[in-house]
């Protein structure tokens, strides 16, 4: 079978994927984590690069993936260094996507020994916030010390009685101000640390396209779509 060729309509352009889920050390041996493989933020990586982009991946804690070819990798581990990485690396990009599953909270004490288990029950964690990578991007674009045109997230919801995923989704968007947003649906086994993935994109102009179930790199490609659109736009 022949298989047609990818467009190369991302020629040239700088591109910034964050992947994979943050890690947040109590100790040095334990951590908060989620379960984010990072499969999505590769797959994206992987057309755009195969679609004639400059790819940089910053990437947390994905080391069983097979690294993408012709990608530049910066690894990372925590939230924190993910918001270093990914406001040094977006300096001069066209397009930024916040793939990666941002821990919203880290513990507070980050102790250098191991706790050790004692005859009494442990006090409750403390958390503190973690920066929001995705609306530090955006407000540095308002502000003008970042050009990209483009700016993307991603958000895993699950649906409640009150909210569908999409309803979520809208609201997402409204209040990240960023151009797109993929909204998946989570739970019952959708979308983490799974192959396929499906949902919605929406873009800030109102459009939304549903994504039907399909491979990470089917979902890569609509959304390399929609950026491509946003490109030809500008230049109109
Ligand atoms: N994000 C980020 N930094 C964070 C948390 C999230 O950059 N500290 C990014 C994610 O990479 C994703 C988008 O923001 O692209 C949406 O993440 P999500 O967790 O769905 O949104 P939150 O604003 O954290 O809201 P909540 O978890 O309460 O639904
Ligand atoms: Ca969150």
């Amino acid at each position: 079978t022949k298989r047609a060729a990818l467009p190369r309509d991302l020629e040239g352009r700088r591109v910034v994927i964050s992947a994979g889920g943050t890690r947040e050390p109590m100790d040095p041996v334990r951590y908060l984590g989620n379960r984010s493989s990072g499969r999505q933020g590769y797959a994206l990586a992987r057309v755009a690069a195969h679609r004639g982009a400059h790819v940089t991946l910053v990437s947390a804690n994905t080391a069983d993936l097979v690294e993408p070819s012709g990608v530049r990798m910066v690894r990372v581990g925590t939230a924190e260094q993910m918001r270093a990485s990914m406001l040094t690396e977006s300096d001069g990009a066209d397009v930024v996507v916040m793939a990666a599953a941002v821990a919203d909270f880290r513990p507070v004490d980050r102790t250098g020994h191991k706790i050790k288990k004692t005859d009494r029950d442990p006090g409750a964690l403390e958390l503190t916030r973690n920066p929001d990578i995705l609306a530090e991007l955006v407000e540095a674009r308002e502000a003008g010390r970042l050009s990209a045109e483009v700016i993307a997230g991603f958000a895993a919801e699950t649906g409640d009685p009150d909210t569908t995923v999409l309803e979520h989704g809208r609201t997402k968007l409204t209040r990240k101000r960023c151009d797109l947003l993929v909204v998946n649906a989570v739970g019952d086994g959708r979308a983490f640390e799974v192959e396929d993935n499906d949902g919605w994109l929406l873009a800030a102009d109102g459009a939304e396209y549903p994504i039907l179930h399909g491979a990470k790199s089917h979902l890569a490609s609509i959304l390399w779509d929609a950026v491509s659109e946003q490109f030809a736009r500008h230049e109109k």
